[in-house]
């Protein structure tokens, strides 16, 4: 059975286009799509902090990311702050509010890949700068960035961003990764060492 095409073709891509947009309508659908991911409890609490290449809140949410993403991601239409309720004495929340998060980035991600562009999620921004720089409130925890745009063809991409769109991906095989009957026992009987 082959992979859905949305999620065989998205890939954590360097190479935005910085002369392409994105418009209002099309950050609407994909944070849409974020919106309606699975919520414990219905408790929704994942919020963004929308900025598109140009306005005010896309140069602070590019000025906190660091060294290492600060020069590709800059080039990208739209960069996203997503942050979840974190209270430190509501553990359950805590917890699931982080499982909200990574459902709706999850969903925001092959969102836009079905819409023809590109999403890249990053850890690497100043969570505390973000703070301040939006009025984030006690209680909320900024936890991903994601840039979003369309891609350049290869040959107009600096070479190590060509070369780490290109670069081999790879995954645990399923074997490693999913059981039965016991930890490490993999589902599959035909991955199975031989029984004694
Ligand atoms: C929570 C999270 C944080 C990430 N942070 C960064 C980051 O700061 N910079 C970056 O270039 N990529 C970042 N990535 C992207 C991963 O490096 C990428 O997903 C991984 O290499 C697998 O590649 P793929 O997305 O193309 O399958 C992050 C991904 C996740 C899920």
């Amino acid at each position: 059975m082959p992979l859905h095409p949305v999620i065989a073709g998205r890939f954590s891509a360097r190479g935005f286009d910085s002369d392409t947009t994105i418009s209002d309508e099309q950050l609407d659908v994909i944070l849409e799509a974020a919106r309606w991911a699975p919520t414990w409890g219905k408790s929704q609490p994942v919020r963004f902090i929308v900025g598109k290449r140009g306005d005010t809140t896309f140069e602070s949410l590019a000025a906190d990311l660091t060294a290492g993403n600060v020069g590709w991601a800059s080039r990208a239409a739209a960069l996203i702050l997503v942050c979840t309720r974190d209270i430190p004495d509501d553990e359950k929340l805590q917890t699931y509010g982080a499982v909200d998060l990574g459902l709706a980035v999850g969903q925001l991600l092959l969102q836009a890949v079905a819409d023809g562009l590109s999403a890249h999620p990053m850890a690497g921004f100043n969570a505390q700068a973000t703070f301040e720089r939006f009025s984030i409130p006690a209680g909320e925890r900024p936890l991903v960035m994601v840039a979003i745009g369309t891609l350049v063809p290869d040959d107009q991409k600096d070479p190590e961003v060509a070369e780490y769109d290109n670069r081999q991906r790879m995954r645990r095989p399923l074997t490693e990764v999913a059981f039965a009957e016991r930890w490490g026992h993999p589902l599959h009987p035909a991955a199975r060492p031989p029984s004694r």
